[in-house]
């Protein structure tokens, strides 16, 4: 489905990390993606950050599309396709949801969505203050929220991984929802699997028709875009690209 959606409120959620929620919402499922069409710019992935009354995405500015996409003032349109993808698996009964940065956006609907604080636990990390977003809708919606920082200068001291360890061998969670840097997805893997915990990781990969069709979001022949972006454990584990290469914009491999 193509929409046009009009930007009704634009809130800075954290240093270069802007949310729009736009004036409608989408039939989507947490943790589904959309492909975004900036007029004049491009069209890039994004993860929906909102999927329960309006629509909304958290936009960190890394390069040209993602800073245009951040300067966009309320009123401004912008064109949304999907939602693609497939959603978190939230029936498992104890759940460690643990975001990295920007990461946090698929990992807030996905607590929101499981709608009993009791049941989700929240684990939220990134290198500073500046970048740490959505704690407070998290303790609105979780009863254990715990923050790290890479720097110290909030929380506790280190990475969310450390953290999410530190939760995993306190106390008895039936899975682990993960989503952020891919060496964070990498770290909190190996992590889940010390602690005997099934996880399910979201994945990044360059996205261009988000449909299936072009292959350039393929990892190991899955394709992020329709088998993904959320990947088991499991299926993870039997990959040889994660963790170690990717896809850049003219299909070719690349170093991660
Ligand atoms: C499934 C999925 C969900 C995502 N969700 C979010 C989100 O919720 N919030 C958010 O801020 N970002 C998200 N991203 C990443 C976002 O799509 C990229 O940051 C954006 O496309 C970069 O475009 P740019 O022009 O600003 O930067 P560029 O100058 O194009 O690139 C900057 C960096 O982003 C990487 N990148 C470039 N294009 C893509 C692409 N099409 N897909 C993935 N990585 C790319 C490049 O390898 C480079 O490291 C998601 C990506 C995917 C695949
Ligand atoms: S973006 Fe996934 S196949 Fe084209």
């Amino acid at each position: 489905m193509f929409i046009e959606a009009r930007i009704t409120e634009r809130i800075r959620s954290g240093r270069g990390i802007t949310t729009l929620l736009f004036d409608r919402p989408m039939e989507a499922k947490a943790g589904q993606i959309v492909m975004v069409w900036i007029p004049g710019v491009d069209e890039i992935p994004m993860a929906l950050s909102h999927i329960s009354g309006v629509a909304s995405i958290t936009v960190k500015e890394v390069g040209q599309a993602t800073k245009a996409l951040s300067a966009l003032n309320v009123g401004d349109l912008v064109g949304l396709r999907g939602p693609y993808g497939n959603s978190w698996d939230l029936t498992p009964r104890r759940i460690l949801a643990v975001g990295g940065g920007v990461g946090m956006s698929p990992i807030m609907t996905a607590v929101e969505a499981v709608n009993d604080r009791s049941r989700v636990d929240v684990a939220i990390g990134a290198r500073d203050a500046g970048e740490i977003i959505f704690e407070e809708r998290a303790r609105k919606a979780s009863d254990d929220v715990r923050v790290s920082t890479d720097d110290g200068s909030y929380g506790i001291k280190g990475t969310v991984v450390s953290l999410a360890d530190a939760m995993m061998r306190e106390k008895r969670y039936d899975m682990v929802l993960g989503c952020g840097p891919e060496i964070m997805n990498k770290y909190l893997l190996k992590a889940c699997n010390e602690n005997k915990v099934p996880c399910q990781l979201s994945l990044e990969r360059i996205m261009k028709c988000g449909t299936g069709l072009c292959g350039s979001c393929v990892i190991d022949g899955l394709r992020v875009c329709v088998e993904g972006p959320i990947f088991t454990g499991e299926q993870i584990s039997r990959m040889t690209e994660f963790g170690k290469c990717k896809r850049d914009d003219a299909g070719l491999k690349v170093k991660i």
